[in-house]
């Protein structure tokens, strides 16, 4: 077959850019390799940003997020038992959307399927051919499959996808963590009205929601350990000690997902090579702490969609721009990133006592800082709710 964009991985990343490529009047195909039901099960991010918002509203795909989604007006940071209100509203006149990734895909499908898209599940072997010449082409199958001829080929294949390392000579800037998340759904309702951030002894505690019936929580734990450590018994007394403080109760409820993810910051050299380009975690990681995998992946997106459908107007001028624009962006969400993950989360790997205690003591400073000076604050506000697409 012939199609103007190959469009590899259905993620929030590739389903998001076909709705916007339909918009534009260009043909595409999304090629996912896993199962609809195993794309529609994955249970991630949960934060949207302003900006991810108003993209969704623009497009007209936030009927579902607009009846599900919970505006909030800010988060709380935590540390030595105290809780501290950051108003994002008053801070910089903008709120983030608590609307799970789940939900997302399952609606941006279901426009798929409503438009008649073409949306392929369970596609083995996608290989991308020939992507610095003016006729890419992706093979499906192994040698007796399909053969899709294509204009352009995207990558929103995710970390472990196949278009980044068809990049040649593609460099990795990234680093690990020595932390990693476990977290939780819970069938209880959330005991916060906004997330909470918090910094204990212990490790990281935080709290969040899916909807006004269902908690969504996270513990810092070692990277090394299994959810077959982690007893439901051990998990609730650990958030209570964590996230506790003097007149708050959480409510406990039965936990109907358990998962560790591991945490690391990864920026590829560049997003794109001759006819390919890569939106979303095939081109960048970040830990969790502040909500940013999603809505990175949906600024390229907005990004490489509106450069697309000039470059089929016959302005290449944005998509020539396209990966030092989200580069640039991408940076400063890296680095807002790394600074909350390292500020809320203790750094057992300090060997030495005194020098940990040090580290300890100096992000409480920090977060003494952050809380306390209305500059500071205001930075982490803008830069939670989203710095401009
Ligand atoms: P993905 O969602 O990874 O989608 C890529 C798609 O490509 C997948 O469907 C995959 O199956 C498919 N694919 C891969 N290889 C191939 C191939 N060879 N051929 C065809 N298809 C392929 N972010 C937050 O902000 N908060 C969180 O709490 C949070 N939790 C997370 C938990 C986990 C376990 C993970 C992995 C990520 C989490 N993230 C979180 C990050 C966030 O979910 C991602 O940034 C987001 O999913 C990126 O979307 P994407 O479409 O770029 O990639
Ligand atoms: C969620 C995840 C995050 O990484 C975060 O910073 C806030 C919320 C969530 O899954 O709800």
């Amino acid at each position: 077959m012939r199609t103007q964009v190959a469009i590899i991985g259905a993620g929030p990343a590739g389903l998001l850019l076909g709705h916007i490529l339909r918009r534009a009047g260009v043909g595409f195909v999304i090629l996912e390799q896993k199962s609809r039901e195993y794309v529609l099960g994955r249970v991630r991010a949960g934060v949207l940003e302003q900006g991810s918002v108003d993209i969704l509203r623009e497009l007209g795909l936030d009927a579902d997020l607009a009846a599900r989604g919970l505006t909030h007006h800010g988060i709380y940071l935590q540390y030595e038992g105290e809780r501290h209100h950051l108003d994002f509203v008053d801070l910089v006149g903008r709120t983030v959307t608590v609307y799970g990734q789940q939900a997302l895909v399952r609606h941006l499908l279901a426009e798929h399927h409503r438009i008649g898209s073409d949306v392929r599940f369970e596609v083995d072997g996608v290989t991308p051919h020939d992507i610095d010449t003016d006729a890419p082409f992706v093979t499906i199958g192994g040698p007796e499959g399909e053969r899709i001829d294509c204009d352009i080929v995207v990558g929103a294949d995710g970390y472990h996808g196949v278009c980044r390392p068809a990049i040649p000579g593609v460099q990795a800037l990234e680093r690990s963590y020595p932390y990693a998340w476990l977290g939780i759904l819970a069938d209880v309702a959330p005991s916060t009205d906004d997330l909470i951030y918090a910094l204990h002894p212990d490790g990281f505690a935080m709290h969040s929601m899916r909807s006004r019936e269902v908690s969504r929580l996270y513990l810092q734990v070692d990277p090394g350990e299994s959810v077959d450590d982690w007893s439901d018994e051990r998990i609730w007394e650990a958030l209570q000690t964590r996230l506790g403080v003097p007149g708050w109760t959480l409510r406990e409820g039965a936990i109907t997902e358990k998962s560790i993810t591991p945490m690391r910051s990864f920026v590829a050299s560049t997003l794109e090579h001759g006819r390919l380009f890569l939106v979303g975690d095939a081109g960048h990681i970040v830990p969790p702490t502040g909500a940013k995998g999603l809505n990175s992946a949906i600024a390229d997106v907005a990004l490489l969609g509106r450069s697309l459908a000039a470059h089929f107007r016959g302005d290449d001028a944005l998509l020539k721009r396209y990966s030092d624009s989200a580069l640039a962006r991408q940076w400063k969400v890296q680095q807002f990133s790394q600074w909350m993950t390292e500020m809320l989360h203790v750094h057992r790997e300090v060997a030495d006592e005194a020098a940990r205690a040090f580290r300890y003591r100096s992000q409480l400073g920090q977060l003494e800082y952050t809380t306390g000076s209305r500059h500071a604050q205001a930075a982490l506000a803008e830069q939670y709710a989203g710095l401009p697409f």
